[in-house]
């Protein structure tokens, strides 16, 4: 086995679940004595762990590795070693190419595989070897895996990976392969490592998590309801996310437990992609807006007060003006609490890419930029209706001012308050007296205040 007391840095790019890794990253290399820094220049391993979903956040990669190269050779002068990772969702997908491109890396390893690192990191650093490792293992990599040691007020816990939809822009099935779900018991004993940890909320993670189906016992499927429903009962969790979902997973017990668990946040991410059944159909995404927007609707009925965000593509190939018109409208009509939007990246593999009515640059722009400004305001209207409401707020961590914490709604506003440090990991009740587009000012002494009157 590998032996070191040494620095780690680890860049996350991309999604949550890229974050999840990273924290997991830490921990197998925490095993063999790596303990983490934020300066890059003090690591004797740097892991880039990146996104592949669209072309800008790819290519940033090898311009952060232009800097990287800089650093390591200034190390090189004092006689430090430095190994150079690339992980993730890139590695997965150009695997030995970044070898070729980016002659400083030295290790490049995918999703699946990065409970190989520290043997890999020993064979670089002993043998001067360069590493490729694309596997697929799924189910061995969480076998592999240490327990939980990172301590984190909210955290991640991925429970299902990969995704078989195989919408018509995303390179997910090729990066992350197939849709996996983590056996129950595995991921029950996860959390309650997690909560040990003093982890207060969880965010169950899955490119498809609401199509959940791991085994229980018996190995009978499980659905994500169910499964949130047996982690609700872990004493000291007192919160319970989850994302990503696709609509046509959007089942019935799944929307009841909006209703019925009280850990649950009222918060429910469900992309959409495109308001027009003209393009969802090219993008094979399987289902119509009309059942979209029953959905929705359904939820809402249980949940009237639930907050709802989505991911929408504009200039997807083929899409006019009409089309977009269709977007906008579903916007105007749904009314988000936020939502994440992109022009349409044409991807490596991926059948949309070779479709020859791709919409012009300039056009997909101004659409984004039209949206967003709609996208602003229903955020800030949705922060606004808060003002003068009192929220349960988990508190997390310091904010910019003196004396002040930062902590989320269960909305998962952010909410800045003016409390002592020791609140730290409480959920307090908390007065909002003002709002900007990304976040809330509460104040807690008149929430207590009312209390004790
Ligand atoms: N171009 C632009 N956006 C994309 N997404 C996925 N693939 C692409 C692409 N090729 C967006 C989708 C998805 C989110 C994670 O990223 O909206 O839901
Ligand atoms: Fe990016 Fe998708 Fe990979 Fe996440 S899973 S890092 S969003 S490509």
């Amino acid at each position: 086995m590998p032996r070191a007391v040494k620095k780690l840095f680890v860049k996350t790019y991309g999604c949550q679940m890229n974050q999840y890794d990273s924290d997991r990253l830490f921990e197998v290399m925490a095993e063999i004595g790596f303990e983490s820094t934020d300066e890059m220049a003090k690591a004797d391993v740097v892991v880039l762990n990146t996104c592949h979903i669209r072309e800008k956040a790819a290519e940033k990669v090898y311009s952060d590795l232009g800097r990287i190269k800089l650093i390591r050779n200034k190390r090189l002068q004092k006689g430090e070693e430095t190994t150079i990772v690339v992980a993730g969702c890139v590695a997965q997908a150009e695997g030995r190419e970044i070898l070729a491109r980016a002659p400083v890396v030295n290790i490049v390893i995918g999703p699946q595989s990065f409970h190989r690192l520290p043997d890999y990191i020993f064979s670089a650093e002993q043998h001067k070897q360069r590493i490729v490792d694309t596997d697929f293992p799924t189910d061995l990599k969480f076998e592999h895996l240490p327990g939980r040691s990172i301590k984190k007020l909210s955290a991640f816990l991925t429970v299902q990976e990969g995704c078989d939809k195989f919408c018509t822009f995303c390179v997910v099935p090729y990066t992350r392969g197939g849709e996996y779900s983590r056996p129950l018991k595995e991921i029950v004993r996860e959390a309650k490592e997690l909560a040990q940890q003093g982890s207060k909320e969880i965010t169950l993670l899955g490119q498809n998590v609401n199509a959940y189906h791991g085994a229980n016992k018996k190995g009978q499927p499980v659905s994500l309801a169910r499964l949130i429903k047996k982690i609700a009962k872990i004493d000291g969790l007192e919160r319970i996310r989850y994302t990503t979902s696709h609509p046509n997973d959007m089942s019935t017990d799944l929307i009841e437990a909006h209703r019925d668990i009280e850990k649950l946040m009222p918060y429910l991410h469900l992309p959409f992609q495109s308001g027009s059944d003209k393009i969802l159909k090219a993008m094979n995404r399987d289902h119509q807006i009309d059942k979209y927007l029953d959905i929705l609707g359904r939820v809402r009925d249980v949940r009237p007060d639930i907050a709802l965000s989505t991911d929408i593509i504009v200039g997807f190939p083929g899409e006019t003006d009409q089309d977009f018109e269709a977007t906008m409208q579903l916007v105007r009509d749904v009314k988000y609490a936020q939502a994440y939007s992109f022009t349409y990246s044409p991807r490596p593999g991926t059948t949309a890419a070779s479709i020859e009515d791709q919409v012009e640059k300039h056009v997909a722009s101004e659409r984004l930029q039209q949206l967003q400004a709609l996208l602003k305001e229903q955020q800030l209207e949705f922060n606004r209706a808060q003002i003068g409401k009192k929220l349960p707020v988990l508190l997390e961590k310091p904010g910019r001012e003196p004396g002040q914490l930062v902590g989320r709604s269960p909305y998962l506003q952010l909410v800045h308050v003016i409390a002592p440090d020791e609140m730290r990991g409480q959920i307090v009740e908390v007065d909002i007296v003002d709002t900007t587009r990304n976040s809330l000012a509460g104040s807690l002494k008149r929430a207590q205040n009312k209390e004790l009157a």
